[in-house]
């Protein structure tokens, strides 16, 4: 497996290649980001992963310079999934002068995670069009528990006319349900406990909603009292159509729960879909 940290030195790597597979990450991998990179080792051709903190996609008040960097460990588990090639530049390899063009993305991109995280999506998108111009793949994967996310960047590539396949990878669970995330590392033993809550509850939304139920408000109040009653501090749960994450009608069949909530300082999020 090659490091490579420059652009230079990545074109001239990958200028020969037919098909790059690429995964985009932060780093700090968990078992969730290695079944993405087993997913592109799987579509053959050369499989790329980058490391890259993006800084863009943090509010000042964010967790940017606590956000774990464990490259190290990240390069050996990366070999082990048979990666060809890691692409780990610094900040100033990818903002080299101050980013003033930016990808503006749609009016989802200000809703759920984009209305707690303003700039979020911004952010995500203008450094996932910058690596992919880099990289230059013709398939990329994502996972899905970055739901909104991969619906953002699925729709970039679609409106943007990238030649691009997306691909997105399942929820990668502990034992008892949570969804792995770099951010579980900040809970404290107690949240840790708790944290399995946040799947379980939107397993009796799901429930409720197979079972007939279509008052979405009203369910989805339910679900967050029950959170907030056992010490989350929600920001929100939305029952949503998978189609274009917009609130669904009595007819709609193919949908998906999203929540955010906070145990203690960590924000955690996760989604469930449904088909009824
Ligand atoms: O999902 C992530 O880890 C990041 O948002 C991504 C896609 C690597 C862009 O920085």
């Amino acid at each position: 497996m090659e490091v490579i940290a420059s652009i230079g030195a990545l074109r001239e790597r990958l200028g020969a290649e037919r098909q790059v597979v690429f995964v985009p990450t932060m780093g700090n991998l968990h078992p969730g980001h290695l079944e993405l990179m087993r997913i592109a080792r799987a579509r053959g051709g050369c499989a790329v992963a980058s490391v890259f903190v993006n800084r863009l996609q943090f509010a000042p008040h964010e967790d940017f310079d606590r956000y774990p960097r464990t490259f190290d460990t990240d390069c050996k588990a990366l070999a082990a999934c048979g990666i060809d090639v890691v692409f780990a530049p610094n900040e100033a390899e990818i903002y080299p002068e101050p980013q003033t063009y930016h990808v503006e993305p749609p009016p989802l991109g200000s809703q759920l995670e984009g209305e707690f995280r303003p700039g979020f999506f911004r952010g995500v998108a203008t450094v996932v069009l910058k690596l992919f111009n880099i990289v230059g793949p013709r398939v990329a994967v994502f996972g899905k528990k970055d739901y909104q996310q991969l619906m953002i960047v699925r729709g970039m590539v679609r409106q943007l006319g990238l030649a691009i396949e997306i691909v997105a990878g399942e929820t990668a669970r502990a034992e008892d349900g949570l969804a792995l995330s770099s951010r579980n590392a900040y809970l404290s033993a107690a949240e840790r406990a708790e944290a399995p809550r946040l799947q379980r509850t939107l397993q009796g939304l799901r429930l409720r909603l197979v079972a007939g139920g279509r008052n979405f408000g009203e369910l989805e109040a339910e679900c967050a009292r029950t959170l907030a009653g056992n010490g989350w501090s929600v920001d929100y749960v939305a029952v949503r159509k998978q189609s274009d994450l917009q609130p669904p009608g009595p007819a709609d069949r193919n949908l998906v729960i999203l929540a955010a909530a906070r145990l203690g300082a960590t924000r955690l999020i996760d989604n469930l879909e449904v088909s009824i």
